[in-house]
């Protein structure tokens, strides 16, 4: 494995994720502040060749799994070209993407035919008029249509985002749990973390021991499910049903030891820890005619300054980061 890629603790880092756009239909609370986000200008963002680019030079070094994130990823009008083009990259075994969803029924047919693998797919309420209200916008009937849709076209599991919130929608975990009874899915259960604009506290973010205390006063038999070693979720399946349950703990347990992920943000920053507020352009050494060979240079310094693990729930709460909506997850 390449030593471009390797950081001081030896963690090897064979997973991207790129966010290709800024732009969201949604305007999720937990995410962004309700008047939006100043968009950079469209110069300043990476064009469809630079992503290429970049995603092509880590592949060769390594990397085989790829996410494309945003924004919403889904709103770039050329995204199923670049999951085209990614998929002639020998040593790329996974292409992924997470999407809130809203236009994903319309296009899950051209995204499998460009070879899209996996789809992570965010729903935080099962309750339309609550739905509406987390991501201040209509469509809960349409994500419903692109998760049915992904079961159908053969995606298993289908992995459903739960940004779990007290008092919005922590009285709806059990129903949840329900959903994976008779459907094939993945429900993950996600710790809310904090992030630039998006009025994280403390008293709002409902923890995994929590959680699972609430779901096994229904299913006390829920079983835990071995995982891979990169993992950012723990899984747990209620016996019998079709589809399973995780738990993504980033602010009470954090998985950091295992981490295996680099972000490229979409105006083409190398960012090497969702915490991290170091990052270096990798757009500006592109355009000022780097090789690979000096890129890589940049791109593994940057690794080499990687922290073991984020500063803790505090202390994360109070840097200063991008808003979620800048990085993608
Ligand atoms: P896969 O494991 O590839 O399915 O992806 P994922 O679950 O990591 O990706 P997804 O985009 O669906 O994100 C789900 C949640 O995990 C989001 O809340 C992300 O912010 C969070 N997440 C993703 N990667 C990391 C990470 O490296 N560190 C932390 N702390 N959280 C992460
Ligand atoms: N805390 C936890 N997860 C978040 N996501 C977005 N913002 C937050 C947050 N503040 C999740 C969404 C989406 C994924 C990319 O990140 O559920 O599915
Ligand atoms: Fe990796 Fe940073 Fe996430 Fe920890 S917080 S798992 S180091 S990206």
């Amino acid at each position: 494995f390449s030593a471009f890629l390797t950081d001081t603790f030896g963690r090897r880092h064979s997973y991207l994720r790129i966010s290709v756009t800024e732009k969201c239909n949604f305007r999720c609370q937990y995410c962004m502040p309700e008047e939006g986000i100043k968009l950079s200008p469209r110069a300043e963002l990476l064009s469809t060749e630079e992503i290429l680019t970049l995603a092509r030079l880590f592949v060769q070094e390594g990397v085989n799994k790829i996410r494309l994130t945003g924004g919403e990823p889904l709103i770039r009008p050329d995204v199923l070209d670049i999951i085209a083009k990614m998929r002639e990259f020998e040593g790329l075994k996974t292409i992924a993407v997470t999407t809130n969803g809203l236009n994903l029924a319309r296009l899950l047919p051209g995204l499998q035919k460009a070879g899209l693998d996996l789809l992570n797919i965010s729903l935080d309420s099962l309750v339309p008029a609550k739905f509406e209200f987390i991501v201040r916008r209509k469509g809960f009937h349409k994500v419903m249509d692109g998760i049915r849709k992904a079961i159908e076209m053969g995606y298993n599991p289908v992995k459903v985002n739960c940004v779990v919130m007290r008092g919005l929608n922590e009285d709806e975990i059990q129903n949840f749990v329900a959903l994976t009874k008779n459907m094939p899915l993945e429900v993950r259960f996600i710790e809310y973390m904090p992030f630039d604009g998006n009025r994280w506290n403390f008293k709002k973010m409902v923890s995994y021991q929590e959680m699972l205390d609430h779901i096994k006063q229904e299913w006390p038999n829920l079983e835990r499910l071995p995982g891979a070693e990169a993992d950012t979720v723990k899984l747990y399946k209620v016996p019998g049903f079709q589809g399973q349950i995780g738990f993504i703990t980033s602010m009470s347990d954090n998985f950091c030891g295992s981490c295996n992920r680099l972000r490229i943000t979409a105006d083409g920053n190398l960012k090497v820890c969702l915490f991290g507020n170091s990052e270096v352009s990798l757009r500006d050494q592109l355009r000022s005619g780097a090789t690979d060979e000096e890129l890589l240079q940049v791109i593994a310094a940057a690794v080499g300054r990687k922290k073991k693990q984020h500063a803790g729930m505090f202390s994360i709460s109070q840097m200063k980061n991008r808003p979620m909506i800048l990085i993608g997850g």
